[in-house]
């Protein structure tokens, strides 16, 4: 009999070439791996505490220099929720989540400690700047996400909150030096239309040892796991063109951007990603 944690990690791979290691399991594994995107939620409120749970979460992950250089806006406001989703694409789920975050890479804060000490501050405009926002706020995002999941919560992160930037910006009165990253629906999963683990690629295509260098099974290994993924959508009873298709659908042209093809020139005028 397989342990939940075998049985979790099939569900990830899908494939005999990736059978689980004799490695001791345990919850905090079984809720990595267990992880699946929501996108249908109840109309149930949260109890209160969460985002403050959720919070203490985010902020316990690492945060480069400990600069701490992001924030949160919790939007519950169902109008301000709608607008959001109008700018994103117009993703039903974000309405329906009782809770909507936005995770912000941020200096303005530290604009303000500087202008109080009367300080100029260089890095912000450099573009690792953005990168070190960016990379301390989707840690602290996803530390949020492992919690919710382990209070009974589910999420779906909105990358579509870029594709209209200024008018989220405006939106959320974002003041200079400061970036949204993206969004996150937080809710109760409606389990009526549940969401499943969605397979991943062969931790042989993923993994390289010492140097770069994709393995002669590579092109095999994505093959077979465009097989997996095929199997995964019918089940779900989504049409899908295939998951190589979508992933050049996603990257040839401009087009699927949505906008955020303005993103640089956006975030220029804000002081940041200047050189
Ligand atoms: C940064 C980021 C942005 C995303 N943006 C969206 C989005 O706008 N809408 C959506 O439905 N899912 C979005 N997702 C969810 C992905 O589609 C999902 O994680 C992926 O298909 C894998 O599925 P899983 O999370 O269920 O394993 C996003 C995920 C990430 C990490």
């Amino acid at each position: 009999m397989s342990s939940p944690f075998e049985t979790l990690w099939q569900q990830r791979y899908r494939d005999l070439r990736n059978q689980p290691p004799a490695i001791a399991d345990s919850p905090v594994l079984e809720a990595l791996l267990g992880h699946r995107s929501v996108r249908r939620y109840l109309d149930r409120p949260l109890p209160p505490g969460t985002l403050e749970t959720l919070l203490a979460a985010a902020q316990s992950a690492a945060s480069s220099s400990n600069l701490q250089a992001w924030s949160l806006i919790a939007v519950q406001d169902p109008q301000r929720k709608a607008r959001l989703a109008a700018l994103a694409n117009d993703q039903a789920h974000i309405r329906q989540a009782p809770l909507f975050l936005v995770w912000l890479a941020d200096f303005s804060r530290a604009q303000r400690i500087a202008d109080n000490q009367g300080a100029t501050l260089q890095a912000p405009a450099y573009l690792d700047s953005l990168l070190v926002g960016s990379i301390d706020a989707a840690l602290a995002a996803q530390n949020a996400v492992v919690a919710a999941e382990n209070l009974g919560l589910g999420t779906v992160y909105i990358g579509a909150l870029r594709n209209d930037l200024q008018a989220v910006i405006d939106e959320l009165q974002l003041p200079p030096l400061v970036f949204p990253v993206f969004g996150l629906c937080v809710g109760y999963p409606d389990p009526q239309q549940p969401a499943a683990i969605k397979p991943r690629l062969s931790q042989e295509v993923v993994l390289h040892r010492e140097t770069y260098r994709p393995g002669e099974g590579e092109a095999q290994a994505i093959a077979d796991y465009e097989s997996a993924a095929a199997a995964f959508s019918r089940e779900q009873g989504q049409d899908s063109p295939g998951w190589s298709r979508q992933v050049i659908d996603r990257l040839q042209g401009v087009a699927a951007l949505h906008g955020r093809e303005r993103i640089a020139q956006t975030l220029r005028g804000r002081g940041l990603a200047q050189r």
